[in-house]
């Protein structure tokens, strides 16, 4: 059976980890839901590592969509989270649910995931309630990266950590069935994580979230432009694509590639045949 919001919820109070990695392809689709990962995000982080932007503000819909279909497609067992590009879901609670049903109904996502927290909560009310589980936001929204001015650890003073613990609160009462907290310190992350009834999932919020989410990309070294503090490298798959492209360049070169077993026989009466009928016009 596919993950769904009730299983999530479920994993917080059976004191089980919950597990997300974004994913913005079938192919890895395929092998992250293999592998037992329960929710795949796919994140509008897909602006940088997948499309080369420098920020997640220039990400579209169509975007989105086209590479939420293809998750979709390759996830049989892990629910697909996707998150709605910047100004989306901001300019009216009617264009919001509209955008959200989208990556339901056209894309094959079963949530959807926004960013913010009172300012917006008004705004998930109406698409819970319409039937599309959202995940909310907080910390570091990186599409608000005009207004906080940088990539910055948030809630750093007591103002600043009750205005998100407030936020917070505000995206758990809307309806979301679980928050992602990004660069937060960790015993404000732990202490929010303690006061909500859902799940948080953090990314360089500590240990004390209810589960973790990483950038795929960061996790298989694949995208080597930088590497956040908040990311473990599991492989370097750049060193080893590297060394698998030179080797196979060499090949080519050297006429070691293709071999016999890349090539296609063909009977040799047939080829004479042709040869004579070529040669004799
Ligand atoms: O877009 C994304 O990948 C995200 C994660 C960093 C949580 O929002």
């Amino acid at each position: 059976m596919r993950v769904n919001v009730n299983s999530v919820r479920q994993m917080k109070s059976r004191g089980e980890k919950v597990v997300m990695l974004t994913c913005y392809d079938y192919s890895t689709a395929r092998i992250l839901d293999d592998a037992g990962i329960p929710l795949l995000l796919v994140g509008d982080s897909l602006g940088m590592v997948m499309l080369g932007y420098d920020s997640t503000i220039p990400v579209t819909m169509d975007e989105m969509l086209h590479h939420t279909k293809a998750v979709a497609r390759g996830a049989k067992s892990a629910m697909v989270v996707a998150d709605m590009p910047f100004m989306t879901y901001q300019v009216s609670k009617k264009e919001a649910l509209r955008n959200a049903a989208r990556f339901i109904q056209e894309a094959g996502a079963q949530a959807v995931k926004v960013e913010g927290g009172a300012n917006i909560a008004e705004t998930v009310e109406k698409i819970t309630e319409n039937g599309i589980p959202v995940m909310g936001h907080l910390g570091l929204t990186p599409q608000y990266i005009n207004q906080l001015g940088g990539y910055r650890i948030q809630g750093k003073t007591p103002d600043k950590a009750l205005k998100l613990y407030n936020d917070c609160l505000a995206i758990e009462k809307a309806g979301a069935f679980a928050l992602v907290l990004e660069t937060v310190p960790a015993p404000l992350a732990e202490f929010i994580s303690r006061k909500l009834e859902i799940p948080t999932i953090g990314i360089g919020a500590g240990a004390g979230c209810d589960g973790q989410v990483q950038v795929i990309n960061d996790l298989l070294g694949s995208f080597t432009d930088f590497v956040p503090k908040h990311a473990r490298r599991y492989a370097s798959l750049a060193e080893i694509t590297t060394q698998a492209v030179s080797s196979y360049k060499q090949d080519v070169c050297s006429g070691a590639f293709p071999g016999p077993a890349n090539s296609f026989d063909m009977d040799e009466a047939v080829f004479e045949e042709f040869t004579r009928s070529v040669e004799c016009g």
